[in-house]
């Protein structure tokens, strides 16, 4: 007969005691960190797309009238403004018209006009007019269309470029268009604290979820986003959802629907390709990457990359930002470590040049890490763990904009050390910067109140004022 292995009820109490000691440690803030994984669940169904005919997608009335308005820098320093639209029945006029009085519009600047096709897709007339030389910090209307079709909007130049100018930016990522990422536009759009300008981290109108990548998604999609995108510029980064390569039947040019609609200043940074560029807003640097371009040595884009770094002037622009979409920290169990091989080529630089911090998608839930880094491995020495550093970025996940592929709900268990909180939740964040040190941050989720903040932290600048900013000191002292 066994003896059943019972322990006293003393040594209960004390292994207890033990756990709870080591429990209330772990939660400490200082040295060791304490990622929080947040004990909020979200309600799990099923992201669906809006059906065509929702209100979101409607067509403007009259005949070609012009839709999917849609604004984004146009140059290095933002005294130009690329406008993009499409009329869909005949080219039309490409001219924008734009002046600072509303009812006075004395300016005009003339485009191009492109289509494509796509197996058996023919697109729209997409226009592009780049308009230079704008006044900083000022209000600009603009129309564009003919006659009864004229349609009007409205944007707001940045301020010049500058060491201490404050300036708020949006961050949506993987939105697509279901019915929970028209939540994330509107809690975007009615966050007291919304942005000037959207950062936008790739996955824009998952079209190629559709039978033969059905391009009329990107119609609709960009008709869903013209009411924000139309009156302040987003700053675009292309998924592995622009990619569009579907060789099965026959179309084999990489982002070509992508490429047509969504134009960039990327010549003005000296870029070869408009799917890695640059440039400055405000106090801010923002470097764009391609995670699915080749970025190996010597391919275009590390070159481009190589010589761009060193000409970031953080006495001009302080805040260094780089956006890319496949992230390279990231603690969930989907697309789990797809941005290593990318992290291996520029980590190092990034750590030399203090990247403030790194927003990434693709992964359809929200992270933010501790400042690591994790550049010592050199395949025989055995030290390939991420590692605190404060010379490094924060990266942040924020590929929840609620497209219909739905939530990211599966993560590494344990929560590792690198990630300082997560959550599966669709929403959005802003980056309000306030001077060169200092720059608050918020993540904000789609089931809250529009003010709610679910995630919070002051990040304080990696050149001029690089104190350590550890999750648990965040957590505990804005509490
Ligand atoms: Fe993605």
């Amino acid at each position: 007969m066994k003896r059943s292995r019972s322990i006293s009820p003393a040594v209960a109490i004390l292994v207890a005691e033990a756990l709870a000691f080591v429990v209330v440690l772990a939660s400490l803030p200082g040295q060791t960190f304490a990622g929080k994984t947040s004990a909020f669940v979200r309600k799990d169904e099923k992201a669906v797309d809006m059906p065509l005919d929702s209100d979101v997608f409607r067509v403007p009335p009259g005949y070609n009238a012009p839709q999917q308005v849609h604004i984004t820098q146009g140059d290095c320093d933002g005294l130009a403004v690329i406008v993009s639209w499409v009329t869909p029945d005949e080219p039309g006029s490409s001219l924008v018209l734009y002046g600072t009085s509303e009812n006075d519009l004395i300016l005009s600047a003339n485009g191009k006009v492109e289509q494509y096709r796509y197996y058996n897709y023919t697109s729209g007339y997409i226009h592009h007019c780049t308009i230079r030389n704008l006044k900083y910090d000022t209000v600009y209307y603009y129309a564009v269309g003919v006659d009864q079709t004229l349609r009007k909007f409205w944007f707001t130049t940045p301020p010049e470029v500058g060491p201490d100018v404050p300036y708020t930016f949006g961050l949506i990522g993987d939105l697509g268009q279901s019915f929970d990422s028209n939540n994330t536009l509107t809690h975007y759009e009615l966050n007291p604290r919304k942005g000037k300008t959207v950062l936008f981290v790739g996955d824009l109108s998952y079209a190629d979820n559709y039978l033969n990548h059905d391009n009329v998604r990107w119609d609709t999609w960009g008709r869903f986003i013209e009411r924000c995108a139309a009156y302040q510029p987003w700053i675009w980064t292309a998924g592995n959802h622009e990619i569009d390569f579907a060789p099965d039947i026959g179309e084999t040019e990489p982002f070509k629907p992508y490429k047509h609609r969504f134009h960039v200043p990327y010549t003005a940074s000296g870029s070869t390709a408009a799917l890695w560029y640059s440039i400055k807003r405000a106090s801010a640097y923002i470097i764009v990457l391609s995670s699915y371009s080749a970025y190996g040595k010597y391919t275009p884009q590390f070159k481009w990359l190589e010589a761009e770094l060193p000409k970031v002037n953080r006495s001009q622009t302080p805040w260094l930002i780089v956006l890319m979409h496949s992230p390279w920290y990231n603690s969930y169990n989907y697309h789990y470590m797809e941005g290593e091989t990318m992290r291996v080529m520029y980590e190092p630089w990034f750590v030399n040049y203090k990247v403030d911090v790194v927003f990434a998608g693709h992964v359809h839930a929200y992270e933010r890490s501790e400042r690591i880094s994790n550049v010592a491995y050199n395949i025989v020495n055995g030290q390939c763990s991420p590692v605190p550093d404060q010379s490094a970025p924060v990266y942040i996940t924020i590929g929840d904009g609620g497209n219909q592929e739905g939530l990211a709900t599966n993560m590494t268990e344990p929560q590792p050390n690198y990630s300082a909180f997560r959550e599966a939740s669709f929403g959005h964040a802003i980056f309000d910067i306030k001077n060169r040190t200092h720059a608050y941050y918020s993540w904000h989720r789609n089931e809250d109140g529009y003010a709610v903040e679910a995630d919070k932290m002051w990040f304080t600048n990696r050149f001029w004022h690089p104190t350590e900013e550890s999750s648990a000191y965040v957590m505990h002292s804005l509490h």
